[in-house]
């Protein structure tokens, strides 16, 4: 331990040091369980297994079980005012296993812990420890804290942090598809949005240990990587010293798509604003570049789309639909739309209706707009649509989309999808399922030539509106 003290150390001896405090804490902490649920965006998921890598170092193993579990962790979501209520209910839950077992540490990580702050250690009074999206590396030292009697808070949000060097513990993992997170934050200012505000200043991660992170994910066996980000096209990360390299989107999928023609690269989620024609090219250019683009449109009218402060209109996001389908045959996409935006018209809500005629989405998520406290349009747009009239818009875009995702669904019927096979299907062991290039899932017999992991050429026989149907054909 003497070296520890010396002042003028080399960095293989700080190195030591490091790792010799490493290990007494995770002797200390050994065999502590933890277990975490995730809420919200794959963002989110793909953290949670950041902090059980950070804790791993220290000692704690994961488990799905929380009733064995020392410590609890929630990691949370803003996103509408019913994520939160959700979390809220099933903290309750937790806080109740809490009563039975004093020792166990329960704590709130993610979006709320950012929005709520130390507010939640007052209104949850079984709540011990609330951590925001960049504090996690704090999580070792806060636990310390808790252990030692105090309530514990870390909420400041970084410019830097990548959480870049962290190698993610995959939580829940069929050993098949990943997501890598290749930036943080988002600069963007939706007026709707609280992302801005829970997750901070966006920032890129080094390209080099995204490309390490997914060449070690295909050496472990996976086959399917999701880059994930709010707004992938405004990835960037430039090298510093003498000769400045600047990495883009673009650039990064390409480095992706080179490690491997047998790894699969997916990506989410794009922007309209900044998705442009290269990065087009390159997924036309690479066959494991996925041809699937989730874009959310939000609405489909100029005006909302103002208000929204999205800085696109409905003329320019058509142009990059025309785009796709001009630079890539045969590509999905699919979307976000929201209903009942503060001031919206009938009129207003048909365009959104005809911009779904338009594009004819493979997917949708919808939702009703739910005023966010803090956002740009809390403070400056009543939430003034009644709630009826949210819901009767919403009821009708969901319809509507579920007969685009039929007739999409439809229209593979005859032809051959190559599929990474996941896993047995949901309902039956007799059938293998898995995603196609489109990513729509595709269900099929089980076989004696193939396995999870790998490729298969399936012919697709029937659809629903959710699934591809068919036989494995050479
Ligand atoms: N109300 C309703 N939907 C929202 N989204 C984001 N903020 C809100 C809100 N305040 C939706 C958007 C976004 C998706 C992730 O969630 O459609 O693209
Ligand atoms: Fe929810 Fe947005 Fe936070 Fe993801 S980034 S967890 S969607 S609030």
């Amino acid at each position: 331990m003497m070296d520890l003290l010396i002042p003028d150390k080399t960095h293989d001896e700080s190195r030591q040091g490091e790792a010799l405090m490493l290990k007494a804490e995770a002797a200390k902490n050994n065999g502590r369980k933890l277990y975490i649920e995730s809420y919200g965006c794959a963002m989110n998921f793909s953290d949670s297994e950041i902090v059980a890598s950070i804790l791993a170092e220290r000692g704690f193993e994961t488990t799905s079980d929380y009733s064995v579990a020392d410590v609890i962790f929630i990691n949370t979501c803003s996103i509408r005012e019913n994520a939160e209520q959700r979390v809220r209910n099933r903290l309750k839950e937790f806080t109740v296993a809490k009563v039975k077992n004093p020792g166990l540490v329960v704590g709130v990580l993610g979006c709320m812990a950012e929005r709520l702050k130390s507010k939640f250690l007052e209104e949850e009074k079984l709540v011990d420890v609330v951590v925001g999206p960049d504090a996690y590396r704090d999580l070792p030292n806060l636990i310390d804290q808790v252990d030692d009697g105090q309530k514990a808070v870390n909420v400041l949000l970084s410019r830097e942090e990548t959480y870049a060097d962290i190698s993610p513990v995959r939580l829940n993992s069929n050993g098949i598809n990943a997501f890598v997170s290749i930036m943080r934050g988002c600069d963007n200012m939706c007026s709707f949005c609280v992302v801005p505000f829970t997750r901070g200043r966006e920032r890129s991660r080094d390209p080099l240990s995204i490309v390490a992170e997914c060449r070690d994910l295909f050496d472990r066996g996976y086959r399917e990587v999701t880059l994930l980000g709010q707004n992938v096209d405004s990835y960037k990360y430039s090298t510093t010293g003498e000769e400045v390299i600047t990495t883009n989107f673009a650039n990064l999928l390409e480095m992706v798509a080179l490690i491997n023609p047998d790894l699969r690269v997916r990506f989410s989620t794009s922007h309209p604003k900044d998705i442009t024609d290269d990065v087009l090219y390159a997924i036309n250019k690479y066959d494991n570049i996925c041809n699937y683009i989730h874009l959310p449109v939000q609405s489909g009218n100029s005006r909302i789309l103002d208000l929204m402060n999205r800085t696109y209109d409905r003329e320019w996001y058509i142009n990059r639909i025309d785009a796709i389908r001009r630079i890539i045959p045969d590509c999905a996409i699919s979307t976000d739309v929201i209903t009942g935006f503060c001031s919206e018209t009938d009129d207003e809500h048909k365009e959104t209706v005809s911009m779904m005629d338009y594009v004819k989405y493979d997917f949708a998520y919808m939702f009703k707009y739910s005023e966010r406290p803090g956002t740009l349009a809390a403070k400056r747009y009543a939430d003034d649509i009644p709630e009826e009239v949210k819901q009767k818009r919403l009821t009708e875009i969901v319809a509507k989309q579920q007969e685009y995702s039929f007739y999409r669904m439809q229209a593979r019927i005859g032809r051959v999808e190559r599929v990474l096979i996941e896993g047995f299907s949901k309902k039956s062991d007799k059938d293998y399922c898995g995603r196609s290039d489109q990513n729509a899932m595709v269900i099929f017999p089980v076989g004696e030539n193939y396995k999870p992991g790998q490729y298969v050429n399936v012919l697709i026989e029937r659809s629903t509106t959710a699934t591809l149907i068919g036989k494995v054909v050479e």
